[in-house]
């Protein structure tokens, strides 16, 4: 049929190159899209048009993009479905990828491409005519003489006996009853190849039927097919009326006829699936290497799921209660790789200070290497906010060799949190510590208490109770959830805990932990941690590197003392962060350096030297400081010697010292605030002295 009246598609189309799936006009389908030349068909086209013309596409069918943009452009199978793209999705994750949502309208036929790049476009010849939906249907086909209207009358009956086996109660169903009455006959072969069970091979070949005729006789024996295979299962399986509601299986995986899902008509295969699927379900449970009693349970269960039928709600939560018992680790584990001296290089590196802490965790690695089935006591770590308690519990794991996962208790104050809830609960689950050991994968991995002396207690029963019984080496061999209801051995797991306080750990728990008080740390070791982690750490974390930021001594030092009250080193790591965020706004903003004005500094030889390479590092200063993190919010009892410091010029010999780095000059302005002085950068606070 050649484009006679009817609505036009445009002749010059942008083409996407669709591997999987054959869109048909009249059908909706989801493509997914990453290749660079479809990919720029979306951003370009689609996302930018604001017309409705900008959204019809074409979409040809068994052609893949190639990966790389550089490369070749495939042959393309000439005939393709213009469609209109009726939902765009985009989404970064795991890869930059858009989905989209098509309506086929027509047939074109490719008649010569006009470009490759960024995305092929082609001139096209429409093939199909466009009516109005809407015109009466019936009339006109019948007005169709000769072997065209025998096979359209004969197409419809065939479609609209496949309807009659259907229930109608299914939306899908009902939605093919509606369009097999309002459509004009043309159209039936091609919705009715989209929605029975074709392959795409047979899809294709509908789409390659140009001629209706052609098309009628192509479509009608995949819908005899699809009414026969119906009849037989019909007949071989007795079905109840229930039942007959599966045969059309929904699947949203393609798209359908309209947005949303597609139907399927054939259940054979389904059926076959489901035959594999217990049987590859079977192979895991023997092959999951459960100790007895949990595949005696298991294989129960797996008899059980066999006789269910599918529809069964509680199909699914045997299905799913079988598939963890498979997936959690029952004899696998990693191999420590355990040398002591290995491990106190590591400790050091990773840690500074925490001598004690770190003596006896060595002690414990070092006695858990002799006697590898060691019943030792779990080690607790007590000490105030951000001394490194749960990063010393992830360097040791990192030491072992071994998986590391922390569970939070903070809060916890239901025990089947850690315990799971029995399966007969609407929505149950495993615990944490089950899920702990599906997500690592390994049976001995190091499992951090993190913040113990947080749990709570509420009615649902008292989670450290739960604690107690993962906690014993006597008892966490036979560890048993709620949800599993099989012993799961616990022993290999590495327990540590971290507290705050000892005060309100309940003390049967705090009978079943070594105690290991981790104290604040003084000010010379925290300006050591800072040095040595924090801030290579955190210029790492900001993309800066350290030719680009550069924080002295005393910088640190003052912002310990005046910008920090604790023992730890959080809040002092949150400081430097802070400051890196600030310079690297200057990084990214392109900063170079001011040159060097002669009247402002004192200029010596060596700072000559130092001004003239274009990237210096910007050196945080106690002016700079102030900047950033603004006035200090804690004063020094001996701090006027210090004050008296901060508001020299910054021509003085100390700061000028200083500004020899700085790539910009720092000074107080009058209202008593420090403000960044550069000349390139205009102050606009009319109180802010600009100095030249
Ligand atoms: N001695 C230390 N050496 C190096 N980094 C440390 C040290 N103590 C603490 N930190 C760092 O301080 C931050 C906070 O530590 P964290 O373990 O979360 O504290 P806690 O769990 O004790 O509250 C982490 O980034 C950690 O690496
Ligand atoms: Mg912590």
């Amino acid at each position: 049929m050649a484009s006679g009246g009817g609505i036009q598609i445009p002749s010059r189309l942008p083409l996407l190159l669709a591997h999987e799936g054959v869109l048909l006009p009249g059908s909706t389908i989801r493509f997914s899209v990453d290749s660079p030349r479809n990919m720029q068909l979306v951003s370009q086209r689609l996302l930018k048009g604001t017309s409705l013309k900008s959204t019809i596409i074409g979409v040809i069918p068994n052609t893949r993009d190639p990966e790389q943009d550089t490369e070749e452009l495939p042959t393309l199978h000439t005939i393709g479905t213009a469609g209109i793209a009726v939902q765009v999705v985009g989404s970064n994750w795991p890869k930059p990828h858009y989905t989209l949502l098509i309506t086929g309208l027509c047939r074109f036929r490719v008649s010569g491409l006009l470009k490759e790049r960024p995305f092929v476009l082609a001139e096209v010849e429409q093939l199909d005519n466009l009516e109005q939906y809407t015109t009466s249907t019936t009339e006109g086909t019948t007005a169709d003489d000769g072997e065209l209207g025998e096979l359209s009358q004969k197409f419809h009956q065939a479609a609209v006996q496949l309807l009659g086996m259907l229930d109608m109660s299914v939306p899908a169903v009902a939605k093919f009853r509606r369009l097999l009455d309002s459509l004009p006959r043309e159209m039936l072969p091609d919705v009715v190849a989209s929605m029975i069970r074709t392959s795409n091979k047979e899809k294709l070949q509908v789409l390659d039927a140009v001629s209706l005729e052609e098309r009628f006789r192509r479509t009608l024996p995949m819908l005899t097919r699809q009414i026969e295979g119906l009849k037989l299962l019909k007949k071989s399986r007795k079905m109840t009326p229930g039942n007959e509601k599966r045969v059309l299986s929904m699947r949203n995986s393609k798209g359908g006829p309209f947005p949303g899902r597609q139907f399927s008509l054939d259940r054979d295969e389904d059926s076959d699936d489901d035959g594999d699927d217990t049987a590859s379900l079977e192979k895991k449970v023997h092959g999951a290497n459960m100790p007895e009693a949990a595949l005696k349970v298991s294989l129960k269960e797996l008899k059980r799921l066999k006789k269910m039928p599918q529809s069964m709600p509680e199909y699914a939560l045997t299905r799913n209660y079988l598939d963890l018992m498979v997936e959690l680790p029952w004899s696998r584990s990693t191999k420590d790789c355990l040398d002591i001296r290995a491990a106190r290089v590591l400790l050091d590196n990773d840690h500074y200070a925490m001598e004690k802490l770190k003596r006896r965790v060595l002690e414990y690695l070092a006695v858990r290497q002799l006697k590898t089935s060691l019943k030792g006591p779990i080690l607790c770590f007590v000490g105030p906010p951000g001394v490194g308690k749960t990063s010393v519990g992830r360097s040791i794991a990192k030491t072992l060799g071994r998986e590391f996962h922390r569970i939070a208790l903070g809060g916890v104050c239901d025990q089947s949190d850690i315990r799971g809830h029995r399966r007969t609960y609407v929505g149950s689950m495993p615990g944490r510590i089950i899920n702990g050991l599906k997500t690592v994968g390994v049976n001995n991995p190091v499992f951090l208490l993190d913040e113990v002396d947080k749990l709570g207690k509420s009615l649902q029963g008292d989670p450290a109770a739960a604690l107690l019984e993962v906690l014993d080496p006597e008892q966490n061999h036979s560890f048993t959830d709620h949800y599993l209801n099989v012993a799961f051995d616990l022993s290999q797991v590495l327990f540590i805990a971290t507290a705050n306080t000892t005060a309100t750990i309940p003390p049967a728990l705090l009978d079943r932990m070594e105690v290991l008080q981790v104290p604040g740390y003084t000010q010379e070791e925290k300006v050591e941690i800072a040095h040595r982690h924090l801030i290579p750490n955190q210029l790492e974390q900001h993309g800066l590197t350290p030719q680009q930021l550069h924080i002295p001594q005393e910088s640190t030092q003052d912002i310990i003392c005046r910008y920090t009250r604790e023992a730890g080193v959080r809040s002092l790591e949150r400081k430097i962060g802070a400051i890196c965020r600030a310079v690297a706004v200057k990084v990214a903003e392109g900063h170079r350096l001011p040159e060097t004005d002669a009247s402002s500094l004192e200029t010596s030889p060596q700072q000559e030297d130092k001004a003239a390479p274009p990237e210096m590092p910007i050196v945080i200063d106690q002016m700079a400081l102030k900047d950033i993190l603004g006035p200090p919010l804690f004063e020094l009892e001996v701090s006027s010697k210090d004050d008296s410091a901060l508001n020299q010029p910054a021509t003085t010999e100390r700061s000028a010292g200083w500004s020899t780095f700085l790539t910009f000059i720092v000074k107080p302005c009058g209202a008593g605030r420090v403000c960044e002085q550069q000349r390139r950068v205009r102050c606009t606070a009319a109180h802010h002295e600009v100095e030249t």
